[in-house]
Parts: C-alpha cells; sequence; structure tokens
C-alpha cells in the first residue's frame, strides 16, 4: 500500500528555482519492494525516519517535508545585514538564528538593520 501511494505520483508542489530549499530523491528505491519499512522519508542529515505529509525541523536548521516519499528541505536561517563593522554575527545553533555582538564585547549586542534568507 505505502509502496503504491509512493511510486504513483511525482508532484512537485514547491518551485526549486528557490534557491534555499533542496530535494532528495526517493530512498524507497533502494529498498526492496515490499519491504517491512513504514517510513517514507529519511531526513539527509538526521537520518531520521519520516512519513509522507509530515513536516519536521532538522539539526541544520532546516524545514523538511516529505511529500510522495521525496525529502525537501528548505534553509530558513536568516543572515544578519546592514550591521556595524564593530560587529560580529555568531550562529545559536538551539535558536537557529544569528545573533549579532561587538567585537569588542561580545555581551552588547548590536542593532542589525535586516535579514535575508540564504
Ligand atoms: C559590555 O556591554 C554590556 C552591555 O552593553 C555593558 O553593560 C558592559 O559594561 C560592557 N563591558 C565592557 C567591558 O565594555
Amino acid at each position: 500500500m505505502n509502496v503504491l501511494l509512493c511510486g504513483a505520483l511525482l508532484i512537485v508542489w514547491v518551485p526549486l528555482s528557490e534557491s534555499a530549499c533542496y530535494m532528495f530523491p526517493d530512498h524507497k528505491e533502494k529498498q526492496p519492494i515490499g519491504s517491512a519499512k513504514a517510513s517514507d522519508c529519511i531526513d539527509p542529515h538526521d537520518k531520521s525516519e519520516h512519513l509522507t505529509g509530515t513536516t519536521w525541523i532538522n539539526s541544520m536548521c532546516q524545514t523538511c517535508s516529505c511529500v510522495q516519499c521525496k525529502t525537501l528541505c528548505c534553509d530558513r536561517v536568516l543572515l544578519p545585514r546592514g550591521y556595524s563593522e564593530d560587529c560580529v554575527a555568531t550562529f545559536n545553533r538551539k535558536k537557529c538564528r544569528y545573533t549579532v555582538h561587538q567585537k569588542e564585547n561580545l555581551s552588547a549586542q548590536c542593532k542589525t538593520q535586516y535579514y535575508v534568507g540564504k
């Protein structure tokens, strides 16, 4: 049942020209037909397993969806722009975002004018 569902429809529903998204191939193709495995997609970084129709955030701060057994991941990290040259941006892995501090004093936050998508 699951295998049929995976092979039948290949609908690309997200414009892949958006550079921040990546499509990963159907991992089921490498599995024998009738394999007992219940998952449809495997996260390319975490190797966690997901079913068609689900969305998750992985350890690389990407929003991933399992669509027709293909994994689609989009970067959701925004890059700070327009901050002073005395400042430095550091990535906070837990929050999946950058914070900007003064180079001289890391506890002083800097103003960021805007953020851009990667
Ligand atoms: C660093 O910045 C914090 C917050 O602005 C400020 O309270 C502190 O006095 C600064 N420390 C130094 C060494 O400048």
